[in-house]
Formats: C-alpha cells, structure tokens, sequence
C-alpha cells in the first residue's frame, strides 16, 4: 500500500482530542500514513488574526485529504477583544476557518451519513401499531450542497438602492414589501446555480447506484420555493429519467420530511437537498442514531481537496477536563468516510465492524451514551474515557 499523507487540522477544544484518538485507531487498523499538521482556529485568529493561515491552505493543496476535529468560534466583539493587543484596531473581522476551507476549494457536496449501530442506547424508539416499542433501523446518507443557497452570503440589511430598485420591479415584492419602509428590510438571498445543483444531484444519484440503495430522495420546498427547490426538482427527473432509471425518485418537503423523521426514517435511503434543509434534516436524522457523539460528515469538491469531520464543534467546556469523556466515534466514522473516499475501503469496513462490536457488547459506553450530564466525575459513575472507548475499538480490531 501506497503510504499517504494527511493533513491533520485538530483545530480547538475536544477537536484535538479526538482527532488524536482516531489516529490511533487507524494506525491501529493498518492504514499507514503520515500525519502532518494543519494550524487552524481559534489560538491562530489570537495570534495571527487568520483562523485559516494561508500555510494550512497549502498543506491541503498539496496533499488534498484533511481530517478535521472542531474549531471554536466567538461573536464579533469577542473575537476582536481576544485579538493580541498588537493586532487590535487594524479592522481584521473573524471569519469562520471551515467556512472558508468549504468557500476556498470549492467543495460543494457534503455528505452525512446516519446509520443505526445495533445495541446504541441512544437509537431512537417509537411505538408500533401493536403498542409495544420498536426501534426502526436508520440507513440514511444526506447530501447537502455545501457553497450556496442560504448560506451564499449574499445579504443586506437595508439593501443599497440598487439592489431595492431591482427588488421593486419583482410584482410580489411591491405586492407584499413595497410599503415598507426601506431601512426596516432584511434580505438574505437563495441562490442555487444550474452547475451546484447537477453537481450534488449527480453524488446523490452515483451513491445510491454504488451503495445500492432503492430510492433519492430531494428534500426541498418546490410547492412553495418554485424556482430553486423547483430546478433541483426538475433536474432531479431529468437525470434519473437519462441516468439512473431503476433508482426511484421521491420528492418530500422539508417540513413533512421533518415529521416523517419519527414516523418512519426506516423508508429513506439516499436524501439530497440544498444547503439550509441539508443542514436541518441531517441534524434531524442524527437525532435518531445517537446525536452529536455519532454524526460524522464528508465535505468534497471538483478541486479534489475532501475535508473529514465530526458535526460537533469543539465542546469547550469538555476541552480541559484531565481526563477526556467526550465520544471519539464521530470522529473516527468521519475517518471512516475519509477511507472509503481514498479507496481504502476495507480498512472502513474494519473499524466500523469493530465500532459496532464495542456498542453492541455495551460494555463500554460514554457519558453521552449512558445519558448522563457531562462532568469530571462520569468516569467514576461508570462512564468510558475518550481514551477507553478507543481502546475498546482497537482491541476489536
Ligand atoms: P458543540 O457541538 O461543541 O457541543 C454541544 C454539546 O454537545 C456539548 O456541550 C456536549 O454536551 C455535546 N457534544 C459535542 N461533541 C460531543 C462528543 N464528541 N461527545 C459527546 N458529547 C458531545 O456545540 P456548541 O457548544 O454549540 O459550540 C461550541 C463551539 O464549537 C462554538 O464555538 C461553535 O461555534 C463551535 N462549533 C464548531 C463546529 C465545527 O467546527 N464544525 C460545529 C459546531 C459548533
Ligand atoms: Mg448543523
């Protein structure tokens, strides 16, 4: 095997911590590779005044695969007091690293998987028609366009003159805006292009094709957001009318998607929408398989640079503890992701097998998983360590 190397951006809080540990699971399982480091976060932003120094950027232009464990972001005004004196006044702003990783190499298609582990105490339950509780098995992987739509960034409040101008010649906007007053307007806009939309509409339907799963699911608004929900709806049909005819194409709204999550997440396969409903129904689903100590994440582009991380974000009240009691299975699925992406998909295949053996056997668990509130003294109550509950894989290994 080809040894590789990885960019390893630990970024702050528990992100280091359980990027630590997943490394010790992949070595553990075989994968050689070398890890070189990528500075990223908050401590930089302090320092330097860029959360993303440009020397990250090249580490993972150079080498293309980075695992990611979590960074920390304040408010404005805190950002700007916890700048080093030397960098205060000069008007940099704080801007999001991960953003501005998914902006800079264009990686636009996010992919969320949600898959129940047998034996998870945190698996969601319902009742059955018979009455008694069942728990529905969850197999679920969301794609979420990842660089536009709500989260474009193209927004105003009290919009500048030209761009009211142009709102005022849209009937509906006269209709039901054009009588207020312009400084009390907030416009956030939705732009989906025809290229961002094909592009993650193609993943979605090239998963299902690989992975084998029945039916595609677009998950949007188009009865009500006709023109983008609408187009991805449209070219939805089109691709699997063209390419993928045996896999079924349903259409939901986000709204009832949202309702149907609890009656019955066991019918869905491959989802695919933009990127505020990606955002919302991957939460949603990550819900039902165990919540933020599971649900890992892909991110992807056409620049061949892929960034692998946890949902969480960096948990800083954990971030000190002596010993760590954060769960490092989100972190480690995400490296999991990160194989099957590099080809390397039986080495996956092995430490999902052993993860799912630690859960099942239930022997050890962490604070989250044994529903505790999280504080030093779990490990005494029973809880696993971040540290045991790696050592719990590897030994499975
Ligand atoms: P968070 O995800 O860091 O933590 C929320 C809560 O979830 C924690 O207090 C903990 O109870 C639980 N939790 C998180 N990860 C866990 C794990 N691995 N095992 C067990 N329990 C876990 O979100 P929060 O507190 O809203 O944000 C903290 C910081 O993280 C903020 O600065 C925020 O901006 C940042 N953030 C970063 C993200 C990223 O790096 N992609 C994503 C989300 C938040
Ligand atoms: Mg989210």
């Amino acid at each position: 095997m080809k040894k590789r190397t990885i960019v390893a951006l630990p970024g702050d809080g528990i992100g280091r911590i359980v990027l630590d540990e997943t490394i010790r699971v992949l070595t553990a399982a075989g994968f050689e590779a070398d890890y070189v480091e990528g500075d990223i976060g908050w401590e930089f932003w302090c320092k330097e005044g860029r959360p993303l120094p440009e020397r990250t950027i090249e580490l993972l232009e150079e080498h293309k695969i980075g695992l990611f464990g979590a960074i920390t972001s304040k408010p404005k005004d805190e950002a700007n007091n916890e700048l080093i004196p030397e960098l205060q006044g000069k008007g940099l702003v704080y801007k999001s690293p991960i953003v501005g990783l998914r902006q800079h190499f264009k990686m636009d298609i996010c992919l969320r998987p949600c898959k129940t582990y047998k034996g998870n105490p945190l698996n969601f339950i319902r009742r059955g028609s018979n009455g008694h509780p069942e728990e529905p098995e969850v197999d679920v992987a969301i794609f979420r366009q990842n660089t536009e739509g709500l989260y474009g960034g193209v927004e105003w409040s009290n919009p500048p003159e030209e761009v009211y101008d142009a709102l005022m010649t849209h009937p509906q906007f006269v209709k039901n805006f054009g009588s207020v007053p312009k400084e009390e307007i907030s416009v956030s806009t939705r732009i989906f292009t025809k290229k961002a939309t094909e592009r993650i509409l193609r993943a979605a339907f090239e998963y299902a094709h690989k992975y084998g799963y029945k039916a595609v699911t677009v998950c949007e608004k188009p009865n009500v957001i006709r023109e983008t929900s609408g187009m991805m709806y449209k070219m939805a049909l089109q691709m699997k009318k063209a390419d993928y005819p045996d896999i079924e194409l349903w259409n939901t709204n986000i709204d009832a998607q949202m309702m149907w999550l609890t009656k019955n997440p066991e019918n869905y396969g491959v989802i695919v929408a933009g990127n505020m409903f990606g955002d919302i129904i991957s939460d949603g689903f990550a819900g039902l398989i165990g919540g933020l100590g599971f649900a890992c994440s892909a991110q992807m582009g056409e620049s061949g640079v892929a960034v692998f991380e946890p949902t969480h974000g960096s948990a800083p009240k954990y971030a000190d503890y002596k010993v760590s009691i954060v769960n490092p299975i989100a972190m480690i699925e995400s490296a999991c992701m990160m194989l099957d992406y590099i080809e390397e998909g039986e080495m996956a295949v092995k430490i999902r097998k052993a993860v799912a053996e630690v859960i099942a056997e239930g022997k050890v668990r962490t604070y989250d998983m044994l529903k505790m509130a999280g504080r030093p003294d779990v490990i005494e109550k029973g809880a696993a360590s971040t540290t045991q509950m790696a050592d719990a894989i590897i030994s499975k290994l």
